[in-house]
């Protein structure tokens, strides 16, 4: 596949002030920290303010990228933004950042992948920016997943949470570029992970308020198996697109959903635990916004450097997974 000529300048991330550790969650269900540390890998997790939404979060980690790329907001073509807890169902929660910062010359959408969701506006920012259209693109993956979280049901509250992450595109005329990507999805797993009611299949009643149906159900098993699986298909086409092996990726940044998930994408992969880059010990699962956190949290530790082969991949509800093999 012939590579885009797009790349990442710059990264910026955000995250909540309230942390919530697993000791906490037990005072709220019936856990341990002992179990969600085993199965999860995750031991503390942000939640965003009550008066913070995730056009809030969205915004900060677009601030921060946009200096840090010296872009203007007037400047700002293209602003796409993964998530699936917006502010609202319409606007768009990036028509809400777009006001934040003043974007006014910004065409302004979101993309609803799931846990896939930076990287799907990744690929499809790309693209835009390739075609001439546009010089530059915003990409954010933004959750307040705390607001769509049954605090009743401990297989889900103790893994989603809250965060933003931002980075800006640019055409690109030297070396960094975007060699591969895969994308995918498959419809037919919708069930095992949604938000059953408040779309226009289940409209909000008493009744799906009161049955929780407003928050988020998962067959956990049947997205772990699915996800294993999944991840490991995409990375290795994405590599076979991009003409690259493993020995060529200094750094792997996956969708942080569960350790155990990362560890075996890690061991089919042959990496040593430094090539695969971890922080869901601190932030949980942030969903559309994991990998932007990441690639910003690797990208300021100087763990990327310009010139870097790195490989991002995700997975999510929908289903939806996919990757991307980038010269950073
Ligand atoms: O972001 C993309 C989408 N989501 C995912 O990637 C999630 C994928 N799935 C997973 O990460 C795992 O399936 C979970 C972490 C959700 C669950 O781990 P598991 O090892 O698959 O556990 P399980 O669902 O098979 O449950 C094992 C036991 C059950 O008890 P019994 O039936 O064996 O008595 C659960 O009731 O663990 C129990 N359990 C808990 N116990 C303590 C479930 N949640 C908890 C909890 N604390 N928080």
């Amino acid at each position: 596949m012939a590579a885009i000529n797009v790349m990442i300048k710059s990264t910026g991330s955000y995250l909540p002030e309230k942390v919530l550790s697993n000791k906490d969650l037990e005072n709220i269900v019936d856990t341990t920290d002992e179990w969600i540390t085993t199965r999860t890998g995750i031991k503390t997790r942000r939640l965003a303010a009550e008066d913070e939404a995730t056009s809030d979060l969205a915004f900060e980690a677009a601030k921060v990228a946009l200096q840090r790329a010296e872009i203007s907001p007037e400047e700002v073509d293209l602003i796409i933004v993964g998530t699936i807890s917006p502010d609202n169902f319409f606007p768009s929660t990036g028509c809400l950042v777009q006001n934040k910062l003043g974007a006014k010359n910004a065409v302004a959408m979101d993309i609803n992948a799931a846990c896939s969701g930076y990287l799907f506006s990744l690929v499809i920012a790309s693209r835009l920016l390739d075609g001439g259209n546009y010089k530059n693109a915003l990409i954010i993956g933004a959750e307040k997943l705390s607001s769509f979280v049954n605090w009743e049901d401990r297989a889900t509250c103790v893994l989603f949470a809250d965060g933003a992450g931002a980075s800006v595109l640019v055409p690109s005329n030297g070396e960094s570029r975007l060699l591969a990507f895969d994308l995918g999805s498959d419809g037919s797993y919708g069930k095992d992970l949604l938000v059953p009611a408040g779309g226009s299949r289940q409209p909000a009643t008493i009744e799906t308020v009161e049955q929780k149906l407003h928050s988020i159900v998962m067959n956990g098993n049947a997205i772990f198996k699915i996800a294993v699986n999944k991840m490991r298909e995409t990375f290795t086409k994405s590599m076979e697109k991009a003409g690259v092996t493993v020995d060529d990726i200094s750094l792997v940044i996956p969708h942080q959903a569960n350790l155990r998930i990362i560890e075996s994408l890690r061991n089919f992969l042959k990496l040593p635990k430094e090539k695969v880059f971890v922080n869901i010990e601190k932030y949980g699962n942030t969903s559309a916004a994991s990998i932007g956190i990441a690639l910003d949290e690797a990208h300021q530790q100087g763990i990327i450097k310009r010139g870097d082969i790195i490989g991002l991949t995700a997975f999510g509800g929908g289903l939806t997974w996919g990757s991307a093999i980038i010269k950073f």
